[in-house]
């Protein structure tokens, strides 16, 4: 057993405490991670306010980084010392989704994941005897946290933490849309709408898979900036976007776009601006029992929706690509890091999170 200072949620709405936690047992198949970044990503503000319901007490945390401090007996892909990226996609390999190539559906993972515990049923934290819950099989907003052997994805020792930790979610999710959902042409016009984390690695994911025209869409002119400087070849307001898709396009609209933003109007703008026989991505959410609006015309003529969580990701495949492209400069990181801050400050991040003000804050461990 080991003991982890951790911010813990205990009741939505009020802020996280931060608390010594007791962590273990560690199983055959479990990994302990010394987490040394953490970022907070909006899911984990949705739990926070009680829009995506998790069993409390928990930490929050799913976009993570660290090193291995000790494994399971039954742990053969990794030993201590190695840097991984965590991933809140941990699944069975045999289910009937698993066997579909679909890991994302998997019942196990389904079946546990919202409850907080692991594959077991069984928590590995717990405050003066009392479990706690692990946001997704994680729990990363905490010095160490234990997790299954196939959420820890080693990566090379030269990726910083930080923007290590960047990969888990956001940017898979993102990337991910774009090069392992979508699969745009080379050349192709391609529009995404929101400009947070999510949607502007979704812009690189576009350069990455060849499109040509990338079109950026935000509200705020600070983020069409930044959409700029890291691939957008034209960044624009929700207003304008689909008037700018047609006129790139001979009037057609965009090839592929990708919803980042998670609000009505950014699900009604992607069907609206992607030309007929196009494909459109949704990423974003919003409350689950809140309903979307569409005109039914802006739905016909051949348009590919898909909702996708994760974007599509394996992510022992692609976790070690995305460090690697970052090593080779490919694919940019630094970028999206607003502030650096310690686990005492997490609920300030959060609140900027909220207004705005933050791409990603990054809780760094000593
Ligand atoms: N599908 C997944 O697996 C997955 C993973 C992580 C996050 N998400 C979701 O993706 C969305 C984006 O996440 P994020 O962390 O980047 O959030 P974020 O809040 O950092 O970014 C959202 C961006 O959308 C912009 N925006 C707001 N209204 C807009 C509008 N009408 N048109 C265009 N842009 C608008 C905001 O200015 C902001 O820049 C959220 O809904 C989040 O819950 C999904
Ligand atoms: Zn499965
Ligand atoms: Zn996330």
């Amino acid at each position: 057993m080991w003991t982890s200072r951790a911010a813990v949620l205990r009741r939505t709405g009020v802020p996280m405490t931060i608390e010594t936690l007791r962590v273990g047992p560690l199983a055959a198949g479990d990994v302990l991670v010394r987490v040394r970044a953490a970022s907070l990503c909006h899911t984990d503000l949705e739990a926070i306010e009680g829009a995506l319901a998790v069993d409390l007490p928990a930490v929050l945390g799913h976009e993570a980084a660290g090193e291995v401090a000790a494994i399971g007996a039954e742990v053969t892909g990794l030993a201590e010392g190695d840097r991984v990226i965590l991933s809140w996609n941990p699944h069975c390999g045999r289910c009937f989704y698993c066997e579909r190539a679909q890991p994302i559906l998997c019942r196990t993972f389904l079946a546990n994941g919202p409850r907080g515990f692991h594959f077991d049923g069984k928590p590995r934290l717990s405050c003066d005897a009392v479990p706690v819950h692990q946001l997704m099989y994680l729990g990363g907003f905490s010095e160490y946290c234990i997790v299954p052997e196939q959420s820890a994805i080693r990566v090379p020792d030269a990726m910083p933490f930080d923007r290590a930790a960047l990969i888990g979610c956001g940017v898979m999710t993102g990337v991910g849309a774009a090069t392992r959902i979508a699969r745009p042409g080379w050349g192709d016009t391609a529009m995404v709408i929101g400009c947070g984390a999510v949607g502007l690695s979704a812009v690189q994911g576009c350069a990455l898979a060849g499109c040509g025209e990338i079109v950026a869409v935000d509200p705020n002119p600070a983020r069409r900036q930044l959409a700029q400087s890291i691939g957008a070849t034209r960044a624009v307001g929700p207003d304008e976007a689909a008037e700018v898709a047609r006129s790139l396009t001979d009037g057609r609209g965009a090839d592929l776009v990708i919803e980042a933003a998670g609000v009505n109007a950014s699900f009604r703008l992607s069907v609206e601006a992607v030309r007929p026989g196009g494909q459109v991505v949704w990423l974003g959410k919003v409350a689950v029992n809140d309903e979307v609006t569409f005109l039914w015309a802006s739905l016909m003529r051949e348009k590919r929706i898909t909702r996708s969580s994760y974007g599509g990701a394996n992510p022992a495949r692609d976790f070690p690509m995305l460090a690697r492209a970052y090593l080779d400069g490919k694919l940019k990181l630094d970028e999206m890091i607003s502030a650096r801050i310690g686990l005492q400050d997490i609920n300030d991040g959060f609140a900027a999170l909220k207004r705005g003000e933050t791409v990603r804050s990054v809780v760094v461990f000593a």
